[in-house]
């Protein structure tokens, strides 16, 4: 907390990696805490409680049962804007190998339905992020493609770097 001459406070601006403290950030699709119904979640997931106590604590909204594909019609999400809207590694199950054709097809249409609806919640110069594999099939999915069709351009492609990220576990 900093104190301003005028005496009030306020936090100074921190950063980690890609995000900003000052950034309303929104998660979406997270293997330990979210989409699935909650008790399924804490079967699953065994740190997905003390994740969600912690997140709680530092003044996050939770939300389950979510769908990407559909958040932008979610009553609580309803005219909220974000700065950062991030989906890591989206995937939409496993209904057959990776390169099979169909699951490609389900892969696509889970990111296309995140870009569309993501696409409507973003504040002035709000970006989207979606970290992905890039090897085949992966690449198959074309995100970049995909995102255009809903006039949003690529900025930049970086790097994940997990050690950025300390206590994130991939799902
Ligand atoms: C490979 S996991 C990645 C989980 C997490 N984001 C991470 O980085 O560890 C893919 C996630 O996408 C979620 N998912 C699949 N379809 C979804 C949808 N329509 N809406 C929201 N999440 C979805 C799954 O529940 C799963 O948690």
């Amino acid at each position: 907390m900093i104190s301003a001459e005028n005496g009030e406070s306020y936090e100074k601006e921190k950063w980690v990696s890609h995000y900003s403290s000052n950034h309303q950030v929104m998660l979406v699709g997270e293997g330990d805490f979210s989409f699935s119904e909650f008790d399924i979640l804490v079967k699953k997931y065994k740190n997905a409680i003390s994740n969600l106590e912690n997140l709680e604590k530092l003044g996050a909204c939770l939300l389950h049962d979510v769908d990407a594909t559909k958040m932008k019609h979610h009553t609580d999400l309803a005219n909220r804007k974000f700065d950062r809207i991030i989906f890591n590694f989206p995937h939409a199950g496993f209904h057959g190998k990776e390169d099979n054709p169909h699951m490609i097809r389900m892969h696509r249409n889970l990111v296309q339905g995140f870009f569309r609806s993501a696409r409507g919640m973003l504040r002035a110069n709000g970006e989207i992020h979606v970290n992905h594999k890039t090897n085949t099939p992966f690449s198959l999915w074309n995100p970049k493609k995909l995102a255009s069709g809903f006039s949003l351009a690529l900025i930049q492609r970086v790097d994940f770097n997990v050690e950025d990220y300390p206590g994130y576990h991939n799902k």
